[in-house]
């Protein structure tokens, strides 16, 4: 068992903090790297990047959104409890390099993936610009340890109860706009959020590297799953990414395949709130 040693609510309880021990994981992981974990020996493949790592502990830290019934079994686990399996790391690394001036951009728990890729761009010295969005303030993730990766940053909500009302797209245009010097952008959140920065950042003529998350089952190249269309080419997002460049991707594609299986997750989803519902004592 992989076991939980550290456990944290954020957004309401929308989103969980889980640190780990897994110490030969902990050891190798790089920016950029996710792990699949189980919960049990029915429990779903679940994909989920780190969002950072203690080699010294041997402690990995995973950070997800509750959205259907995987997550919602991982949010059961307490401190003491654990993963059946976990397994990583998987994908390429962040390729980070010094380039002079960066812009980093997430929303919702893309600010989790973000963040060591964030860390990462400013411990080699680049000058990091950040923005970072969430549909409330409530919603807002990682702001402290984003405000510490980065020179100067940005918050934007989609409801104006934190920073700028708008979405992450406008500081993006207005900073891109500012600062002529951008070389490199990296937004990691959700699809539609990525497609429209790589579509400001292609105006400017500046690289841009979103993260993405198709469905993914073994996570070693084997099963197809994962196929995305960058530049023409099918990719693996697991073998091959998760990273691409964002000016490549076929969007509406990678929509298409996320969404194949929403009525099975629905039917999924609302059994297990059933099963777990106040005064049930059944268990699936
Ligand atoms: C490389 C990678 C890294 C990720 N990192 C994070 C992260 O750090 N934090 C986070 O909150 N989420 C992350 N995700 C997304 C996360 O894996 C899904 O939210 C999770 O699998 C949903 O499972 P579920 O059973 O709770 O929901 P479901 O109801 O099964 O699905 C909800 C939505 O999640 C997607 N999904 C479902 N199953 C999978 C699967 N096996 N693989 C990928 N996507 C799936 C589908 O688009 C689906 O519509 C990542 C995905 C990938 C591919
Ligand atoms: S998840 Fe199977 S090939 Fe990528």
């Amino acid at each position: 068992m992989f076991e939980i040693v550290e456990r944290q609510e954020m957004a309401q309880g929308t989103i969980i903090s889980n640190w780990i021990k897994a110490p030969k994981i902990a050891a190798k992981a790089k920016p950029g790297q996710f792990v699949i974990l189980r919960a049990n020996e029915t429990g779903e493949r679940i994909p989920l990047t780190m969002a950072d790592t203690d080699p010294a502990k041997g402690l990995i830290n995973i950070i997800y959104m509750v959205v259907g019934k995987s997550t919602a079994l991982f949010k059961t686990l307490q401190v003491g409890q654990g993963y059946l399996d976990v397994i990583g790391p998987l994908g390429q690394p962040t390729h980070l390099e010094k380039v002079g001036k960066v812009i980093c951009v997430g929303g919702g728990t893309g600010i989790a993936v973000l963040h060591p890729i964030t860390r990462g761009l400013k411990q080699i010295g680049n000058y990091v610009y950040s923005v970072i969005g969430a549909r409330s303030k409530d919603l807002l993730i990682l702001e402290d340890k984003m405000k510490a990766a980065s020179d100067e940053m940005m918050i934007c909500t989609d409801d104006g109860t934190y920073g700028h009302k708008g979405f992450v797209t406008d500081k993006l245009k207005e900073t891109l706009e500012k600062d002529k010097d951008i070389k490199l952008a990296v937004c990691i959140g959700p699809v539609p959020m990525m497609k429209f920065c790589a579509k400001v950042t292609q105006e400017y003529g500046v690289h841009t590297l979103v993260s993405l998350n198709p469905i993914m089952v073994d996570g070693t190249g084997m099963c197809g799953c994962c196929r995305v269309s960058v530049g023409g080419k099918m990719q693996f997002a697991c073998v091959d990414g998760p990273e691409f460049d964002g000016h490549q991707v076929d969007w509406d594609e990678l929509n298409l395949r996320l969404r194949s299986y929403t009525s099975e997750e629905k039917v999924s989803f609302d059994q297990f709130k059933a099963a777990h519902a106040p005064g049930c004592s059944c268990s699936r």
